[in-house]
């Protein structure tokens, strides 16, 4: 669920808020080097593709509407997602709807859900993604009775998170690094070899080249996965990213929720929860999810990532790792864990 305080009409204070036309992407950078385009569907496609909008084809709801799974004439199993909002977030969702359109659509990385296409049919908006088999992340490691994730599995879905947040970081996906602001696990979605891929860019800005700190009166994100940095001074960075990237660690680590309302007041954040056990590997045994088989992992690289999870939670933005560093500190941590279970060569392969 998305959470905006808006302060004051910030698109009126010139140099705070841009909206994504400001940076006149069209002008100043080559289209996207994309294979393929993104296509264009009617109304009526979109009824075809999910039986009218089924319950059967209902996948789940999120901040901006319903998420339904649906085929296209074409054959293709995708995810259509439509805006349902209420009349006075009509504009907020527009804006997503355009923002997210313009940059999915530029966007080519195996660890970012593709954007097939959209359709903006009169008053209705819909947008149209790979279908990704085994849903969202925060399903995979809240839902009970099912078989929990293994310690491998979760390091390979940190390491594609961590690979497709600096990808959206680097330049190198548009020109100008891209800040998600909307990190958590739900956004973070498996396919059936549980890769990981980010979704939902809606909420995400374009940084101006050389100037990677802007002011905003808006903050957007949810509860559980906000900066401290970015709430209390509205200064957006990157290391927000970092930060709520840190929050998914800890989720996968503990299979705790980011924020548990079932707790008490001062035990319902995560981050409040786990920060003082994180580097202190007797209390961090504690901690440890119980549903994490224990053949699974080596108790270093379960140390190794706790002290990664830590530093991507620092207070202080400057104190934390890039995305790139934590995707290369990632893959020494997987290939600790297999090394230290004495695993076969060929699963190193798996990343
Ligand atoms: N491409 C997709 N493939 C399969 N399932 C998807 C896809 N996109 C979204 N979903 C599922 O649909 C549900 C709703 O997603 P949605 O993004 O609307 O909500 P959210 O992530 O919980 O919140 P937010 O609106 O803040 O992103 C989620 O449970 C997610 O697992
Ligand atoms: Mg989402």
């Amino acid at each position: 669920m998305i959470v905006d305080y808006a302060v004051k009409n910030v698109e009126s204070v010139p140099g705070i808020y841009k909206p994504v036309e400001f940076w006149q992407l069209e002008d100043q950078n080559p289209p996207a080097k994309k294979c393929h385009e993104s296509s264009v569907f009617t109304l009526k496609e979109m009824e075809e593709a999910t039986n009218s909008f089924s319950d059967e084809n209902f996948i789940g709801k999120g901040g901006f509407g319903k998420v339904y799974k649906g085929t296209l004439r074409s054959g293709e199993v995708v995810a259509i997602k439509k805006m349902e909002l209420p009349p006075v977030k009509e504009a907020e969702g527009e804006r997503e709807f355009r923002v997210e359109v313009d940059i999915l659509s530029r966007l080519d990385h195996p660890n970012l859900v593709s954007l097939i296409g959209y359709c903006a049919d009169g008053k209705h908006r819909f947008l149209v993604y790979e279908y990704m088999q085994n849903g969202n992340l925060q399903d995979h490691l809240n839902r009970i009775g099912e078989y929990k994730m293994d310690w491998p599995k979760r390091l390979k879905v940190a390491l594609g998170a961590a690979r497709g947040l600096a990808y959206l970081h680097s330049s190198s996906a548009v020109g100008i690094p891209i800040v998600h602001r909307d990190l958590k696990s739900t956004n973070i979605l498996l396919s059936t070899n549980f890769d990981a891929k980010i979704s939902d860019f809606g909420l995400a800005k374009l940084m101006p080249e050389g100037q990677e700190i802007y002011a905003t009166a808006m903050v957007l994100g949810t509860f559980g996965y906000f900066d401290p940095e970015y709430t209390s001074t509205g200064r957006l960075t990157l290391q927000s990213d970092v930060y709520a990237f840190g929050v998914v660690l800890l989720e996968l680590l503990t299979g705790r929720r980011a924020v548990d309302l079932n707790q008490g007041p001062t035990d319902q954040n995560l981050v409040l929860q786990v920060r003082s056990t994180l580097n202190d590997r007797k209390k961090l045994r504690k901690v440890i999810d119980p549903e994490l088989p224990r053949n699974s992992y080596t108790m270093e690289s379960i140390t190794m990532f706790a002290n990664l999870a830590s530093r991507c939670v620092r207070i202080d933005s400057s104190e934390r790792p890039t995305m790139s560093e934590c995707a290369k500190e990632l893959q020494l941590i997987f290939h600790t864990n297999t090394k230290g279970l004495g695993m076969a060569l060929h699963t190193l392969r798996m990343i």
